[in-house]
């Protein structure tokens, strides 16, 4: 896909292919289309960047608090966004047992008590052991620093999910 025809998109179809790129937070995309035309992805994710660091740290709270949990209520009942359903997939999320379920609610739990937002990796580059792994490694953060480093996390996913997009064939998004 060239840059040009994602310059060429309506501000509703723009919206429509990239509002999900940060999970659930179409407003990201809303407030970017400002900037166009972009010059590339890489101009589209810079500004995506920016946007995010310049939220104070409610808004970016306000974003962690848009995703899911890892293997939570949403994969079990089938309510995941499509984004979030393949990348659980990915991780080996979608074929837990019941012991490794009940391990990651309870460690997902202990997480959203001390910090107040959902934990948030980018799963597409990390398997399930690693996940867990890094879950119980950064309960032990101080909050401020926990935060930097879940919106870091957020950003990765953004990239991924801007690049499968670009790699996809754009009319069929619309
Ligand atoms: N990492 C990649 N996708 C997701 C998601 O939907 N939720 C959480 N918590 N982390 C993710």
């Amino acid at each position: 896909m060239d840059i040009s025809v994602v310059n060429a998109l309506t501000y509703d179809d723009f919206v429509k292919i990239f509002g999900n790129v940060v999970e659930k937070c179409p407003l990201i995309s809303a407030a970017i289309w400002s900037h166009r035309p972009f010059k590339d992805l890489a101009d589209i994710e810079t500004h995506i960047t920016e946007f995010i660091d310049s939220l104070p740290d409610s808004g970016k709270e306000g974003i962690l608090r848009c995703h899911p949990d890892l293997a939570g209520r949403d994969l079990q009942s089938g309510t995941l966004t499509h984004e979030s359903q393949e990348e659980q997939s990915q991780a080996g999320l979608t074929t837990l047992d019941s012991a490794e379920i009940l391990r990651m609610y309870r460690l997902n739990s202990q997480y959203k008590e001390r910090f107040g937002f959902p934990f948030v990796i980018c799963a597409r580059m990390n398997k399930k052991a690693d996940i867990l792994r890094q879950l119980s490694d950064r309960l032990q953060n101080e909050r401020a620093l926990e935060r930097e480093q879940a919106i870091e996390e957020v950003k990765k996913i953004c990239s991924l999910r801007l690049h499968n997009i670009v790699l996809s064939d754009i009319q069929t998004k619309l």
